[in-house]
């Protein structure tokens, strides 16, 4: 199968034990994958298929806080490495012995380990009795090889994310392919519909620190923000952050800019990180607005986000630049689906265009939303203070912002699979006649 296989919903490569879980399993898989804490992790494989999984994910974002080590050998290696070393946070060890060769084998670790040690064991039997077995004896997951790099990290995440107790929330950065094309417009109105279609917490971080824009486009006067947690990012937690926090309404509120020129901004990649983490475990959905800028840490919070928008207005330059930021995320971002792209200001009267078409063929990806130019609309809502949605609910934008909205929180895929069910019919039937 070609390394870069285009379907509607995927683009990334995907591997022939993704393949085989099915499309839609890969997709649910990449959500409940969350970036996992600062942990070590020491791998023990015995078959190098194994290991090549685990170096894939090893090098995936969701795990770029963690300290991984794999080495081969399974159980056996790792009883004589921890009989003299200490333990890590996570054991990961692969064992293709049989059921009573392979608990002897762990009763002989458990000896050597760490009570506070999880393990997860990637075997060769699919076998319930096993798996009952491991867990009574504490093992946290046992998964049946051959395994996926999203599964594995699927498995780890799961072992130091809660959904429950943990609220992670998801980052969206938005960028424009070009300066001026409308990033922030998008931003801001698509994180608008989230919280007002969701219900739930949507904060948007503008880091375009000079000129930043979330501020204005929401009617707001903050007095301090992002400029604020990013100097000092240590001193980040839940009560000063909702002392940064401007609200706009019930569910959306905005870490903003200063927007001032008096003074110089240093930026760096770990105190993104440190902010935005922050961010994420006290609200379900940032939407980050880059500036047009490439830097270091523009950069980290591109690969680094759950998902990416890519605003782009239909001429040349947008079309270079937008394969370019493509063509790079396709390549740090193995596990995750492309971005998403966004052309704006569509059918301006009397511009020469690229048609969406062959903007779409070029760069290999679907448009997740097109959305015509209406100076007449964006103009006035960008001077009243107003997304698009309030200040004229039948403008043409709405529908493909609700879409994008939707999409990027992965509702519209949901709504989209019931109303196709080739089963819906059936159901209806099966409804009607009880
Ligand atoms: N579809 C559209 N039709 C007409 N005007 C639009 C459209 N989209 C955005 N605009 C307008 O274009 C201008 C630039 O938008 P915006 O500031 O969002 O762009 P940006 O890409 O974030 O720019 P920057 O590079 O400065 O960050 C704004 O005045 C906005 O109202
Ligand atoms: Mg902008």
């Amino acid at each position: 199968m070609s390394s870069h296989a285009s379907s509607e919903l995927l683009d990334a490569p995907i591997t022939d034990t993704d393949f085989a879980a099915g499309v839609e399993a890969v997709e649910a898989m990449r959500v409940r994958a969350r970036p996992i804490p600062r942990i070590t992790i020491q791998v023990f494989c015995e078959f190098a298929e194994t290991a090549a999984a685990m170096q894939s994910a090893v090098e995936d974002r969701r795990l770029a806080k963690t300290h991984v080590n794999i080495q081969m050998g399974g159980i056996q290696a790792a009883v004589a490495h921890f009989a003299d070393n200490p333990t890590p946070n996570l054991i990961i060890v692969e064992s293709s012995l049989d059921r009573g060769g392979m608990l002897t084998e762990l009763d002989r670790l458990a000896e050597t380990c760490d009570a506070g040690t999880k393990v997860i064991v990637v075997g060769h039997l699919n076998d319930v009795v096993l798996y009952r077995e491991l867990l009574k004896r504490g093992v946290s997951e046992y998964l049946v090889a051959p395994v996926s790099p999203l599964q594995l990290m699927e498995s780890i995440s799961n072992l130091y994310t809660d959904p429950e107790t943990d609220p992670i929330g998801q980052v969206i950065a938005f960028i424009g392919a070009k300066g001026g094309v409308g990033s922030s417009t998008i931003c801001h109105n698509v994180a608008w519909t989230m919280s007002e279609q969701l219900k739930a917490d949507v904060v948007i971080a503008d880091l375009d620190l000079a000129f930043g824009t979330a501020g204005l486009d929401f009617n707001q006067d903050p007095v301090q923000g992002i400029a604020e947690a990013l100097a000092t990012p240590e001193r980040l937690d839940e009560v000063l952050l909702e002392r940064l926090l401007t609200k706009c309404s019930d569910y959306l509120s905005i870490f903003a800019a200063p927007a001032v020129l008096d003074r110089d901004y240093d930026v760096s990649p770990d105190s993104c990180d440190i902010v935005l983490d922050v961010v994420r475990q006290n609200v379900p959905y940032a939407a980050v607005d880059l500036p047009h800028m490439w830097t270091n840490w523009t950069k980290r919070i591109l690969l680094s986000a759950d998902e990416v928008v890519i605003t782009a207005v239909p001429d040349l330059a947008n079309l270079r630049n937008a394969k370019n930021l493509l063509d790079l995320l396709r390549q740090h971002r193995h596990h995750d689906g492309p971005p998403h792209l966004v052309l704006n200001m569509v059918n301006l009267p009397r511009r020469p265009e690229i048609s969406v078409k062959e903007f779409c063929q070029n760069l290999d990806l679907k448009p997740a939303a097109i959305i015509e130019f209406d100076a007449e609309n964006f103009g006035q809502a960008a001077n009243n203070g107003q997304m698009i949605e309030e200040l004229n609910k039948k403008a043409k934008a709405v529908q493909p912002l609700r879409e994008l909205a939707m999409a990027l929180t992965h509702r519209k895929d949901l709504a989209q699979r019931q109303q196709k069910s080739p089963l819906a019919p059936l159901l209806e039937k099966l409804k009607l006649k009880r």
